[in-house]
Order: structure tokens, then sequence, then C-alpha cells
């Protein structure tokens, strides 16, 4: 992984480069459409104070879990005992992001969802909140995180979430064996290349032109930035969206030329 020093000037080069967040100057429709009505979107929803509130009380959480280390892990610690107010602090996308996810689930009215790297449930909150009549399958490699992020479903009365707790490396491929259709999936946990890549290749028979997936981290290192370029290469991506932390990948043909944005936010 990069160090901060360096993860810092990439940032900057970002925001220097990406176009501007309103949209003037993108000539896609589509591409204009989801940032003057999804990225701009200031509304305040009634979910999100609730899951903030349990962000919170798990940034105050000292209960010390046995976690699993599945390889790229936090920069922060290597030990396998972590407080649950450590992961909350180091592994959650902050609430900005989180925010942005809800809200592309709720305005493209995605359905059947699956995300990979539960950790403590805050994102996996925010994606069953989205949209009640959604299914959302979650995916957590440590069995005492997961044990978490399940009381929090409970405690916020979610219950349209399944969890499954294993190696994303046999969870995924016995998932993708269903017959289910994805339209939304968030892809972070194990930021390296090879997973990645495996991770978008194997979700790819289930992608349908309206489908929508989200890779976390994409500037993290080295590895993820190659990741990242070889996904907006595949020939099947029609549009990818740079928001550094996140990147959003697109399938849609009505973009008749592929085309890859990076957008401040
Ligand atoms: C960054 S956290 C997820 C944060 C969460 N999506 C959120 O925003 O609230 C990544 C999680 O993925 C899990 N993970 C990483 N690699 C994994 C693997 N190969 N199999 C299963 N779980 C894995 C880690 O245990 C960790 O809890």
């Amino acid at each position: 992984m990069y160090s901060p020093v360096k993860l810092f000037f990439k940032f900057i080069k970002y925001k220097w480069d990406a176009s501007n967040a309103r949209g003037h100057g993108v000539h896609s429709p589509f591409v204009y459409d989801f940032i003057r009505k999804v990225l701009m979107d200031q509304r305040h929803f009634y979910a999100y104070e609730k899951i903030e509130s349990c962000r919170n009380e798990m940034l105050r959480d000292m209960r010390l879990l046995h976690v699993e280390d599945f390889g790229a892990g936090s920069r922060l610690k290597k030990t396998n005992q972590r407080t649950v107010s450590e992961i909350a602090n180091s592994s959650l996308k902050p609430k900005k992001y989180s925010q942005l996810i809800f809200r592309i689930v709720n305005y493209y009215e995605a359905k059947n969802i699956l995300e990979l790297g539960t950790s403590l449930g805050i994102t996996t909150s925010y994606l069953a909140s989205a949209n009640e009549q959604a299914f959302v399958y979650t995916m957590e490699g440590s069995n005492e995180i997961a044990g978490v992020a399940k009381s929090n479903f409970e405690k916020l009365q979610l219950k349209n979430i399944t969890t499954i707790v294993g190696n994303f490396d046999d969870t995924l491929p016995q998932f993708m064996t269903s017959e289910k259709i994805l339209d939304f999936v968030f892809v972070d946990g194990n930021h390296r290349k090879e997973p990645t890549l495996r991770y978008f290749n194997l979700l790819l028979p289930k992608i349908h032109e309206h489908s929508i997936l989200i890779f976390d981290d994409i500037h993290w290192s080295e590895e993820m930035e190659a990741a990242w370029k070889e996904i907006q290469k595949h020939p099947q991506v029609m549009v990818t969206i740079d928001l550094f932390f996140i990147g959003l990948v697109f399938f849609r043909k009505e973009n008749k030329a592929k085309q890859d944005f990076s957008i401040n936010f």
C-alpha cells in the first residue's frame, strides 16, 4: 500500500485533474444525470441518523475481537486482536461514501445487492435501508466481526440482509452458482490486484446492462491502481467514474463510446 504521504499527493492530483462536481462539460447524458441527481443530492434521509448513531456506538465499543487476517488488511495493526472501536476507526467507509452508496441503490432501485467485506455492517445497513424491497447479501471472513455486524442489523431492525461468513475465495464462487442476477455489488475487501480481478471476473456472468459495481480503495496501492486500469479496459465496461476512494463501473450500452470519468467529490 502507498505511504500516507504518497496517497495525499495522489489525492491532490485527483482534486486538480477531476471534472467539476456540477457536471458541466460532461457529455454523457447518463453520467450528467448521475452527477446532478445522485452525486449532488444533498437531501437528508431518515435512515442516515439511525445508522450513524450505530457507527458512533461502534467507535466507543471497547470489546476485544479475535480477527482473522485475510491479506491486504489495515495499515494500523497486524495482531489478531482488535477492539470494535479500532475496527470502526480504521475499516469502515466514511459516511460521505456510505451515504452516496445509499443514494445510488435508492435512485437506481437496485434489488439484488452483494457486498464483499461486511466488517461491522455499517455500509451494509445503508445498502439495506436504501431499498427495503432489496435482498442484500454480505460476505465477511472474520466470524467475530460478522457476529457484531449481525447484532447491528438486529438493532436497526433490518430484515433484508443475509450474512455469509467465510473467505471470499470460497464463498463468492459458491454464491455465483445460484440463479441470482446482481444489480449492485460493492467490493470492499482483499485489496490486491489478483483477487480483485478474480472477483470482478467471477461477478461478470451475473451482471446485466444496468448493474453497478463499486470497487473500494482503487488508489490505495500500485496493485489496486493496476486492477482498476484493467477493469476500465474490460470490453463489457462502458463507463467508469473515479471518485478517488471508490471507483464506479457501469455497463450501459446507451453510452455509445467507452468513457472513463474522474469527478471531484
Ligand atoms: C474495509 S472492511 C469492509 C467495510 C464495510 N464495507 C463498511 O464500509 O462498513 C473489509 C472487510 O473485509 C474482510 N475481508 C478481507 N479479505 C477477505 C477475504 N478474502 N474473505 C473474507 N473477508 C475478507 C475483512 O475481514 C474486513 O472486515
